[in-house]
């Protein structure tokens, strides 16, 4: 059977912080489908929750109601043990920070999720470099992570979910700080895990990578809007700004 995410009226509600009134509603009934061999992009401006909203996907942020479905498993109903154990065997994630693990070398960085499914070591380190030349980082794989730029650990973060790849790929803002080749090289790899048939979920403020989307989600403030709305939300934040 195909993959098929499903996400249903989905919330998470962060309580009032620092002398704020009122609580924040981060994820306020979010309702989408998305399928194997598609990419799915949310836009929209920083703080509109974009990046909770991709970590409830993954099962890595707790929901306050509504429901991730993944095929047949209910991610939002799973404990935290057999949530990680389905994150392992279905999802690559790009975290916005790349989410490396600093005093590791590159390559061990991107053979982390295959170690933890038990690859062969000789296969792991096959494709873990296959990955890193593809993504230009071929001269880099005996270096620790803490010394690279931005934009490199951005790139070891894409090496590592195309490396092992997973049906469902989750990605934050995966060309945040690249110039123009290296967001180039991220479209035509999301371009091939789509074909792969992989199911894509990413968040960007980058306009190049949203031509690469199938369907295009806008939010503002924890909600879908219908992309005229958008349209118009931003005309008017223009006026008011000019
Ligand atoms: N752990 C938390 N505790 C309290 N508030 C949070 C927490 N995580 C996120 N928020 C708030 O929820 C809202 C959505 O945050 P989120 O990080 O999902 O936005 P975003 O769309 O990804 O923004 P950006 O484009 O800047 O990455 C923000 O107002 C943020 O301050
Ligand atoms: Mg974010």
């Amino acid at each position: 059977m195909t993959f098929r995410l499903s996400v249903e009226r989905l919330v998470r509600i962060f309580p009032a912080q620092g002398g704020a009134a009122e609580p924040t509603r981060a994820v306020d009934g979010v309702d989408f489908v998305a399928t194997a061999g598609e990419i799915t992009a949310l836009v929209g401006p920083s703080g509109c929750g974009k990046s909770t909203l991709l970590a409830m996907i993954a099962g890595l942020e707790p929901c306050d109601s509504g429901a991730v479905r993944a095929g047949a498993v209910t991610v939002t109903a799973l404990s935290a043990e057999k949530s990680a154990l389905w994150r392992r065997a279905h999802v690559g994630f790009l975290f916005q920070d790349a989410g490396l693990v600093d005093r590791m070398r590159v390559i061990d960085n991107v053979m982390l999720p295959m170690i933890y499914r038990n690859a062969k070591p000789r296969d792991r380190r096959a494709a873990a470099i296959a990955a890193l030349e593809r993504l230009g980082l071929g001269n880099m794989i005996e270096r620790r992570v803490d010394g690279l730029s931005g934009g490199e650990r951005r790139r070891v973060g894409f090496a590592r979910i195309l490396a092992d790849p997973r049906p469902l790929l989750i990605c934050d803002e995966p060309s945040a700080g690249l110039d123009a080749d290296n967001t180039e090289e991220i479209r035509k790899l999301l371009q091939i895990a789509r074909a792969d048939g992989a199911c894509i979920i990413l968040a960007t403020h980058d306009p190049e990578l949203v031509t690469v989307a199938d369907k295009v989600l806008p939010m503002r403030r924890g909600q879908l809007v219908a992309p005229d709305l958008a349209l118009r939300a931003g005309a008017q934040q223009a006026a008011a700004a000019s």
